[in-house]
């Protein structure tokens, strides 16, 4: 017999929205800037990740990419994290966001960059069976035309596991604005490219701006979205639009402040029939792992054993792996779920959640 957080925390798991530089433990952040000889905020890492706006934890976010240097250092934390999340929460399979031009400003080319990540995910994938793929982002700090050079970057050096692009940070003036990088959406769907992009994640973000992301930018999948739920109109086409979401609930207990209950957006999205999954986003600098995203979150909104596992299989439907992969994954994920559902202790907790309180 399981507990309930067992079960959550046993679920297979497939991560959609996750940062290459965030799945680095505490100690090899401050270990690699002290080799690398980088300067960050802090070397005690309770004051280095000490932020509680989107603003000051970028910052951060951004300048934990220098301590990345050699080859070594991309496949160490790329194996790392994959056996870090395996053992805190059953990862399966995981995607991964890389802002290629926070390295390139520092020499590292774009090749080195993905092969060197891929190193160390492919001999993760050998030893725990984690599948992953690689999406180039966008960082919306920098200007329109950057973006366009990084479809064209992407698309001039094809590679197996990269298979699309996301946009992520905010503009200089602190705002999403998706449309903005319209051109270099339309650039990466003539190129065959997927497409997602963080949208609708704080306050300072619209429902329009989820809906731009969907609509205009032809986003396959969204990142965050949870202001989608402040208009009914918009969420409506939302939902006709299928789009999935990949959430991040602990990042908005840091970044927003909201508290775990059954009016939290990402509560509100998946009673809305959203088709939404859950990330870690940041693991170090939100101090979360894909266990954790489950088990302090989803008990805490309100939801039971079924509605967790239909939100770890919605990872795995949404993956942009190929048909034959997603087969064998939801295959394999739902042999998992239906034993962890045989083990699970308290028959109460396999009913869908009750009707949220007003
Ligand atoms: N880059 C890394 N994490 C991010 C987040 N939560 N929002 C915007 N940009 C990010
Ligand atoms: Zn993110």
């Amino acid at each position: 017999m399981i507990s309930f957080t067992d079960y959550l925390r046993l679920l297979p798991k497939a991560e959609l929205h996750c940062h290459f530089v965030s799945v680095m433990r505490p100690g090899r952040l401050v270990e690699l800037a002290a080799k690398n000889d980088v300067l960050l905020k802090s070397t005690d890492v309770d004051e280095l990740l000490d932020y509680d706006n989107l603003v000051d934890f970028l910052d951060v976010f951004n300048a934990a990419h220098e301590v990345l240097v050699s080859p070594d250092d991309f496949a160490t934390v790329a194996y790392e994290g994959v056996l870090d999340a395996v053992e805190a929460g059953n990862l399966r399979y995981r995607e991964y966001y890389v802002n290629p031009f926070n390295f390139l400003s520092r020499g590292i080319s774009y090749e080195t960059l993905i092969d060197s990540i891929s190193q160390g995910l492919a001999q993760a994938e050998t030893d725990f069976g984690v599948g992953f793929r690689l999406i180039p982002a966008i960082n919306r700090s920098h200007s329109a035309q950057s973006a366009v050079e990084l479809v064209e970057l992407v698309s001039a050096h094809p590679h197996e596991k990269v298979v699309g692009i996301g946009m992520d940070d905010l503009t200089p003036e602190g705002l999403e604005e998706p449309l903005r990088f319209r051109e270099a959406y339309e650039l990466a769907g003539r190129r065959g490219l997927k497409r997602t992009a963080h949208a609708g994640e704080t306050m300072a973000a619209s429902a329009q701006n989820v809906i731009d992301a969907i609509e205009t930018l032809g986003c396959d999948r969204v990142d965050h979205g949870y202001r989608i739920v402040d208009d009914p109109a918009l969420l409506r086409r939302a939902l006709d639009s299928g789009v999935p979401f990949a959430c991040t609930p602990l990042s908005t207990r840091v970044l927003s402040g909201w508290a775990f209950d059954d009016q939290h957006r990402i509560a509100r999205m998946v009673r809305a029939g959203l088709p939404v999954s859950l990330s870690t986003d940041d693991a170090v600098f939100f101090r979360t792992d894909i266990g954790l995203e489950y088990t302090a979150a989803l008990p805490s909104m309100g939801f039971a054993a079924s509605d967790a596992s239909q939100i770890a299989l919605t990872g795995f439907d949404a993956a942009w792996c190929s048909p034959e992969e997603k087969a064998r994954l939801l295959a394999d994920a739902a042999a998992g779920i239906r034993a962890l559902d045989a083990a699970l202790d308290n028959p109460a907790l396999h009913t869908p959640a009750k009707e949220p309180t007003k």
